[in-house]
């Protein structure tokens, strides 16, 4: 049986400063090469967004602006690095809201720049991709490449064999929303507000009867590996539609939202057991899962029967490194300076940017979709 790759890791002392603006949360973090998050601050900008039931852009740039440069400082001093101690600069330089990318990547450049220090400009799914290779190193133990990687967050549901940094193959994408997404829309249809996906699971937590609300399961034991979850919420939707005008009595809201993280569970759980079938993973095979929806405790535990049943191993990051961070881009940072890899202080934003290039683009797909989340 062919070995795993064994690709060298990060130089144990090396020290990256990560940079994350590309949706709504500003956030830095010093990570070091031994997989040890010196710090990490994230300043959400819920507060911000919050009267307009998602993310403004522009007020989301703003506020990036205004709350980068003493996240920065928080997260060095927290760390306690000066910048001298920095081996590079990381940041996010897409997907996502181009207008935060600009302020952190700019940010980034002008420090490395005064600092002599090289530039990585960070894909930010890429950073999520990585992450659990950060928590392994960080408890001594290595996880090697490939590995397949269920990617789950605002702007993406994705399918990809994980070959090596830089080195990804899409599987498997959604067709039309994605799963954050489908979460975000159900939570505004049940009158939860933002941010929807920790809100649909909190009420969920209180559904006794899920069962009376059948809901759809769209693509669930078709061939391949895709997702759909624009037929979820519109089913969600289309009950809501027929109950009584005016605020939904909360144990009908339970088991709605209940029936809907049973049905997301059930989709994720079929397209990822396709997936790992066909799943070469040479030797130990390991699924990773990765986004802001692996914070998800029911979706957690359902992904590790499917990953048991199929005789791998779930590696699922810790809450607080699934949803966005900057100490994932430090690492994804720590990753590319280990292969001798830096960017020019010439790049540009990328608002869209897939991990595997040469995967079609799926049909209404809105992975990639300018001002899309990532
Ligand atoms: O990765 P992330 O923090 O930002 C993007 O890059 O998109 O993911 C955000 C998404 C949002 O749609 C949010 O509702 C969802 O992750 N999310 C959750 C949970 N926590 C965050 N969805 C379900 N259950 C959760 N506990
Ligand atoms: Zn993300």
């Amino acid at each position: 049986m062919p070995k795993p790759e064994t690709v060298p890791g990060p130089a144990a002392d090396a020290r990256v400063l990560g940079i994350e603006t590309s949706c709504d949360e500003t956030a830095a973090a010093v990570v070091r090469g031994d997989g040890t998050i010196l710090s990490s601050v994230v300043r959400s900008q819920i507060d911000e967004h919050r009267a307009y039931a998602g993310v403004v852009p522009e007020i989301a740039a703003r506020a990036h602006q205004a709350h980068l440069a003493p996240t920065i400082r928080r997260a060095l001093s927290e760390a306690g690095s000066r910048l001298g101690d920095l081996s590079g600069i990381a940041a996010t330089g897409g997907p996502g809201l181009i207008g935060g990318v600009m302020v952190g990547t700019m940010t980034a450049k002008a420090m490395a720049s005064v600092c002599d220090l090289p530039f990585l400009a960070i894909n930010h799914l890429e950073a999520h991709a990585l992450t659990a290779r950060l928590v392994a190193a960080g408890t001594g133990e290595a996880l090697t490449f490939p590995y397949l990687l269920l990617l789950v967050s605002g702007g993406h549901c994705q399918l990809v064999a994980v070959q090596g940094v830089g080195r990804y193959r899409r599987l498997g994408t959604t067709i039309d929303d994605a799963v954050g997404e489908a979460f975000d829309k159900t939570a505004r249809i049940l009158g939860l507000g933002y941010p929807g996906g920790p809100a649909v699971e909190r009420l969920a937590a209180d559904a006794t009867a899920p069962e009376r609300f059948p809901l759809p399961r769209p693509l669930l034991g078709r061939p391949g590996s895709d997702f759909s979850f624009s037929g979820l919420k519109t089913a969600v939707r289309q009950i809501v539609d027929r109950l009584p005008p005016g605020p939904i009595d909360r144990p009908v809201a339970a088991d709605l939202a209940g029936a809907f993280q049973a049905a997301v569970g059930d989709i994720l759980a079929d397209r990822t057991a396709h997936a790992l079938v066909g799943f070469d993973g040479r030797g130990d095979v390991s699924l990773v899962v990765a986004g802001g929806v692996a914070a998800n405790r029911m979706l957690r535990s359902r992904l590790a029967a499917v990953a048991s049943a199929a005789g791998a191993r779930l590696i699922a990051p810790p809450p607080a490194l699934c949803t966005d961070n900057a100490a994932m881009v430090a690492w994804a940072g720590l990753e590319r300076l280990a292969l001798g890899q830096a960017d020019p202080l010439s790049f540009k934003p990328r608002p869209r940017w897939p991990l595997d290039p040469a995967a079609e683009p799926a049909l209404g797909s809105v992975a990639g979709k300018a001002g899309a989340k990532a």
